[in-house]
């Protein structure tokens, strides 16, 4: 952002991804105030240096941008609730399967944006992607871009890819956990110390990763330098496709994208019907 000012932020909602983005902005010099309801449960945040209160009214209107970090059926109250301060505001909603266009439907005065991001932002290693609405300008998305990269890397993709990403990068951490600890219980059964095979695992993980992202070929041409024609590494890769472990994967995020999906038409079902009663009359 060179010499601009850093927008004021609120970030409402803070538990585990709300928590993380707060850390990352803060330790990049924004000023950032969180809120939530259960304010003895923020000791940490506030001993990183951010202002947590329960007042999400406020919060919203003291701010310059809005980040919405509540759970995917909380976001739209929410936003009813803070409305009035939020008008004309860049505001970022994190929630999975939340449309673009509902959230413009309930607020079109605001410059919505819908991102996703995982629990890597907790070490700023995050893979953040996000959808502007057409109401941001190039400088509001060059503020927006540099927000998110406090938070690790980020891409901004079309809205059509955000469920699917939803299923591989927002869920991704709990799906190579799964792969690490059955690593991990691999090396136990031909006796590593567990503390050993879990680092020989995780280390593998990240090594692996980033030697593909900065060789930029297929993951199958960095295989084939592993397994040697009669290696123990072929033997390994036998085992794992005879377990389909590659059909499990895509089935788990086709399975994950339809969730999604599900959830999509639910918000959407339920936010028209809080619509509808906030413009009822009140007794
Ligand atoms: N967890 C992930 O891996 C992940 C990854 C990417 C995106 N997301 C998205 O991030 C969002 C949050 O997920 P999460 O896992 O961080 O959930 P979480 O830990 O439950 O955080 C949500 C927080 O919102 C607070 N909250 C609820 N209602 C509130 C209100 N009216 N005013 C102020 N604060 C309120 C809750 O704290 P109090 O009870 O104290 O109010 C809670 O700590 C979701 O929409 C999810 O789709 C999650």
């Amino acid at each position: 952002m060179g010499n601009t000012k850093k927008p004021k932020i609120a970030v409402l909602g803070a538990g585990v991804i709300g928590s993380a983005i707060c850390k990352c902005l803060v330790s990049e010099g924004y000023e950032v105030t969180a809120t939530r309801r259960k304010l003895e449960k923020s000791k940490s945040l506030e001993k990183a240096g951010i202002r947590v209160i329960a007042d999400n009214r406020l919060a919203a209107e003291e701010a310059d941008l809005v980040l919405f970090t509540v759970k995917p059926f909380q976001v739209i109250p929410l936003v009813l609730e803070v409305s009035e301060g939020i008008r004309g505001k860049i505001c970022i909603s994190m929630a999975a399967a939340l449309e673009l266009s509902l959230l413009c439907k309930v607020l079109p005065d605001v410059k919505w944006v819908r991102g996703m991001t995982n629990t890597c932002a907790i070490v700023k290693k995050a893979f953040t992607v996000y959808t502007p609405s057409k109401s941001l300008s190039s400088e509001d998305l060059s503020m927006v871009e540099d927000l998110l990269h406090t938070m690790g890397l980020v891409e901004m993709v079309e809205e059509r890819f955000m469920d699917p990403l939803t299923a591989m990068s927002g869920s991704g951490p709990a799906y190579i956990y799964t792969v690490i600890e059955a690593l991990t219980y691999g090396g136990l059964r031909v006796g590593i110390p567990r503390d050993l095979a879990c680092k020989a695992a995780a280390s593998t993980a990240i090594g692996a990763s980033e030697l593909l992202l900065s060789a930029d070929v297929h993951p199958a041409e960095l295989r084939d330098q592993v397994a040697t024609p009669g290696g123990t590494t072929i033997e390994g890769l036998y085992e794992l496709e005879e377990a389909k472990i590659r059909t499990a994967f895509m089935r788990a995020i086709s399975a994950a994208t339809e969730r999604g999906h599900q959830l999509a038409e639910q918000i959407r079902k339920q936010a028209l019907q809080q619509i509808t009663e906030s413009m009822q009359p009140k007794e």
